[in-house]
This record gives C-alpha cells, sequence and structure tokens, in this order.
C-alpha cells in the first residue's frame, strides 16, 4: 500500500500539536508549577523545552522520516543504517547501571526489569526499546484515563450547574467548596470509576472505530476554540481582586525556590507535555514529506505547545491567589480554581461546559495516541513471531489491560485504603520510589524517570550511533528556501550530541542521590 504523506506542513503541526496538547497543558502544568516553585520552575521548564525537548522531538522526527516506518522498529533499523554496534554497548551499560541504582534504593521490581532490558538490548539494540515505549504509554494511559474521567465528571456537574449557580455566594466561598468537593469527589472510587469507564470508552472508540481522521479533523476546528477559550478565562481571572500577585508568581522565577528537584520535575513535564519519549512522534515523521524541515516542524509544535501550557497557568494562577487557594495543591488544582473563575462569569455554565469539552477532546486526541502505541508495539512484535494478531486484537488487548491497570489508579487516587495489599506489594516493588498514592508513584515514575530514559536512548541513538553529520543533511527540507539558518542546526547537533544526554544524566544521578549539587 503506498504511504500517504501529510499534503501540507499544517497538517503535520497539527496532527502533532494535537498529541501533544492535553491534559499536560492544562491540568499538569498549573500543578507542577504551583507545587514547585511557580516563576523559577516556569522558567526552568521553558529551558528544558527549548534546549532539550526540542531537539530530541526533531530527531524523532528524523527516525520517522529516515526509516518510513510507522512502528517502533524504526529504531532498530536506525541502528542497522549505522551498522555500529557502539550504541548496543552504551544501551546495555546504561541498564546495568541503572540496575545498580535500583538495587540501592531497594526498588525490587525495577532493578529486575533494569537487568531483563540490559539482556534484551545486548540481543536486540535499539530494537528492544519498542518495549520499554509500549510499557510506558501503556503506565501513563492507565491514569491519564483517570485524569479524562474527572474532565467527563465536570462537563457533568458543569451541565447540571452544580458549581456555578451558586448566587449570593463570593468566588472565594466557591473555591473552598470547590476544592472540599473535589477532595470528595476523588475520595469516592466508584464515582472516579465512572468518568474513567467513559473516559476509556471513548479512546477505545476513537482507535477501534478508526475515526481517528475524523476526530483530528474535529479537532483542527476545536483545538484553536481551546486558545480562545482559554484567553476568555484568562481576561476574567485577571481582573479578579488580588489577581496580580498570581501572574507575578507565575512568570518571576527567585533563586531560593530553585533545586535539583525542580530541574527533574520541569524536564519529565517537558517531555510528557510534548508526548516524548514514546517514540510517538516517530511515527508522524514517517510521514513527513521530503520537502518539509523538520526543525521547523518541530518548532511549531513546541511553541504551541509551550503556549497552551502558559496560558493555562495565566487562567488557573490569578484566580488562585485572588481567591486565596493554596497553589501547591497538586492535582486538585485546577478543579478549584477553575469553578470560582466560572462562577464569576455571566452564563457561567456555558462557559464552563464548553470549557470542559474542548479539553476533553484536547484529552482523548493525547490519549488516542498513547493506545495507538501500545497497540502498534503488541502487533509488530507479534507478528514478528509468526502470532496472528490483527490490528483489532492488538488495540482489543491493550484495550482491556489498560482498563484493568487504571483500576489501581481509580481506587488510588484519594490514598491506600481501598488497596492496603497493593501498597505493600508496591512499596516492596519500588521502594522509595514509592510516593504517597499509586497515582503520584506512576506519575512520578514514568515522567521523571521514563521518558527521560526513552528520551536519553533517542539522543545517543542519533547523536553517536547515527552521527549528527549524516542527521543533518536529513533535517533539512530538499527545498532549499524552507530550510532554518545554519547556526540552528548546529545549535541542534550540539544539543542531541551533549547538552541532551549530559543534562538527563546528571538529572539522574542528583536524583538518585548519588551525586551531590
Ligand atoms: N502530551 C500529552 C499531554 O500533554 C500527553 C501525552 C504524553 C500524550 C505522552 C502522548 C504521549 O496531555
Amino acid at each position: 500500500m503506498a504511504r500517504e504523506n501529510w499534503t501540507s506542513s499544517i497538517g503535520f503541526i497539527l496532527a502533532s500539536a494535537g498529541s501533544a496538547i492535553g491534559l499536560g497543558n492544562i491540568w499538569k502544568f498549573p500543578y507542577m508549577a504551583g507545587t514547585n516553585g511557580g516563576g523559577t520552575f516556569v522558567f526552568v521548564y521553558l529551558l528544558c523545552v527549548f534546549l532539550i525537548g526540542l531537539p530530541v522531538m526533531c530527531s524523532e522526527m528524523l527516525i520517522g522520516r529516515v526509516t518510513r516506518r510507522n512502528v517502533i522498529n524504526a529504531l532498530g533499523k536506525i541502528e542497522l543504517i549505522s551498522s555500529s554496534t557502539f550504541g548496543r554497548n552504551i544501551l546495555c551499560f546504561l541498564a546495568g547501571a541503572a540496575m545498580v541504582l535500583f538495587a540501592s534504593i531497594h526498588a525490587w521490581l525495577l532493578a529486575g526489569a533494569s537487568l531483563i532490558g540490559a539482556v534484551a538490548f545486548a540481543r536486540k539494540g535499539f530494537a528492544a526499546v519498542g518495549w520499554v515505549c509500549a510499557i510506558l504509554s501503556f503506565a501513563i494511559l492507565s491514569y491519564y484515563a483517570v485524569v479524562g474521567g474527572w474532565i467527563v465528571e465536570y462537563i457533568w456537574r458543569s451541565l447540571t450547574a452544580t458549581f456555578t449557580d451558586i448566587e449570593g455566594v463570593t468566588a472565594i466561598e466557591v473555591a473552598k467548596q470547590s476544592t472540599a468537593e473535589f477532595g470528595a469527589y476523588t475520595a469516592n472510587p466508584w464515582r472516579v470509576l465512572i468518568g474513567f469507564a467513559i473516559f476509556m470508552a471513548l479512546t477505545g472508540a476513537v482507535i477501534l472505530g478508526g475515526i481517528q481522521a475524523g476526530i483530528e479533523r474535529v479537532s483542527k476546528i476545536l483545538m484553536p476554540a481551546l486558545f480562545v477559550l482559554l484567553l476568555v478565562v484568562i481576561v476574567r481571572s485577571v481582573t479578579l481582586p488580588g489577581a496580580w500577585e498570581g501572574v507575578v508568581f507565575l512568570l518571576k522565577p527567585t533563586a531560593a525556590a530553585f533545586s535539583p528537584k525542580v530541574i527533574m520535575m520541569a524536564l519529565g513535564q517537558a517531555f510528557f507535555s510534548l508526548s516524548l519519549g514514546m517514540a510517538i512522534t516517530v511515527t508522524y515523521g514517517s510521514y513527513l514529506k521530503r520537502d518539509q524541515s523538520i526543525l521547523h516542524a518541530a518548532g511549531w509544535v513546541g511553541i504551541l505547545d509551550t503556549l497552551a501550557a502558559l496560558l493555562a497557568g495565566l487562567a488557573i494562577f490569578p484566580a488562585v491567589f485572588s481567591v486565596g487557594l493554596d497553589p501547591s495543591a497538586g492535582p486538585g488544582l485546577i478543579f478549584g480554581a477553575l469553578p470560582a473563575t466560572f462562577a464569576t462569569m455571566p452564563l457561567g455554565a456555558i462557559w464552563a461546559t464548553a470549557f470542559f469539552f474542548m479539553l476533553l477532546i484536547a484529552a482523548v486526541t493525547s490519549s488516542a495516541s498513547l493506545l495507538e502505541c501500545t497497540a502498534t508495539v503488541l502487533i509488530e512484535r507479534m507478528r514478528k513471531h509468526h502470532k496472528r494478531c490483527t490490528r483489532r486484537c492488538a488495540v482489543w488487548i491493550a484495550f482491556i489491560t489498560c482498563s484493568l491497570a487504571g483500576l489501581l489508579s481509580v481506587f488510588s487516587t484519594a490514598d491506600w485504603t481501598y488497596l492496603p495489599c497493593v501498597e505493600k506489594g508496591v512499596r516492596w516493588c519500588l521502594g522509595s520510589l514509592t510516593q504517597g498514592n499509586w497515582f503520584d508513584t506512576l506519575d512520578n515514575l514514568c515522567s521523571n524517570w521514563g521518558l527521560p530514559f526513552t528520551a536519553l536512548i533517542i539522543a545517543l541513538l542519533i547523536g553517536w550511533v547515527y552521527g549528527t553529520r549524516r542527521a543533518k543533511i536529513n533535517l533539512l527540507s530538499s527545498d532549499a528556501s524552507k530550510n532554518p539558518p545554519k547556526w540552528l542546526l548546529t545549535a541542534w547537533g550540539i544539543s542531541v550530541k551533549w547538552i541532551a544526554p549530559v543534562a538527563i544524566l546528571i538529572v539522574f544521578l542528583t536524583m538518585s542521590g548519588l551525586l551531590k549539587l
């Protein structure tokens, strides 16, 4: 079958932005900024996006375009083209080092997994990285869908106007009440389960029903609409009394708030938000025509994604400060602040419904790319072993197992009360990486350890195995007029080869306590 190409750069950019822009921008970015020192976090985050995230994104697109595979096996193919076993040795070394590190903090499950990884890397090289990507996308979807479920619940609440229909009550009271209500809501897993099931079903339907093209078309209209709506909410939020403090909190870095942990959180958030480290962008890149410039495309996706995150921050923090909420409240932050803002708007219920609905669409385009990633690896691997596995069957397997795995997050978003035995097991498996409930633990593992790890592998593959000289030629468009200035290419090369790998390694070593800064 002939491979389709993106008819225009715009189509490509919008589709990649569809995967990138999601709950990571609007739900996670504000609360991460809130718990990690506001402006300081934002500043480090921007550095991470532009110095490390975007170069890695270009590398993923490049791998896709060079190998023309829409599968994760593209990584193996790049190694093959490069005909070098150097990268394989580095991989084994990294996996071995990870094993020692995890054993030293008593994370026995991860130590075991690293051992298996080391053996797999020795035998199969970069092709085995596909499994890591599949496991990561599977794990991320299992808790991403829980947050998606919260959005479903909030669409319901705004439709029935439970939080906007409060006359004569001040925004401060609404905020306090909605924060308490959010706490009560997540403490009741059965209710959370309903939203989770609806969100998973939507994701499954998009992939199974083959309506991805349709949803992308819809999101081309709804994504810009989401931006417009964010602007409306910002206008309301910054005009609340005492809102300015929130803007300062978000944009002004302070040296006192700086710590190595902030760098790790910002780096993880950058990869999460840009959908990197899972080779999803490889698939997108495989459809990119030769006459399109990868640097341009990646630049645009990065700018749109960052803009969405900053706008979300500007929509949330002024309200948070105006109504006196705690900016470091964690995952529930937007569910306390947004209802308060909407409650003070004329026709608040309508704005709220529209906002949460568009957020849901943005979340579904992202979760669909996660489910697709798991399913693709399953199909590819099963085919390799001559087992018959149709696309349909792979998607069903991914969907069902992921829904089951998601139950763990559903039943432990408040605390471990419902799963005391699981808690013991998790502590044994993950050692000191266990943080609060399962939901937080998994998010920490995937975003702050998993994604940077796979991004590191991709940077090493392109920077050292494939080589930046060859890569630079392929990064360019065949149409010279579309090419970016030369210094940008040089900067890209330096980042992939040096900055990204060194920074990621330093973050790992510092966070595991082996290196003291
Ligand atoms: N980038 C998406 C978001 O910000 C989440 C995501 C992560 C999607 C990784 C795909 C892969 O919501």
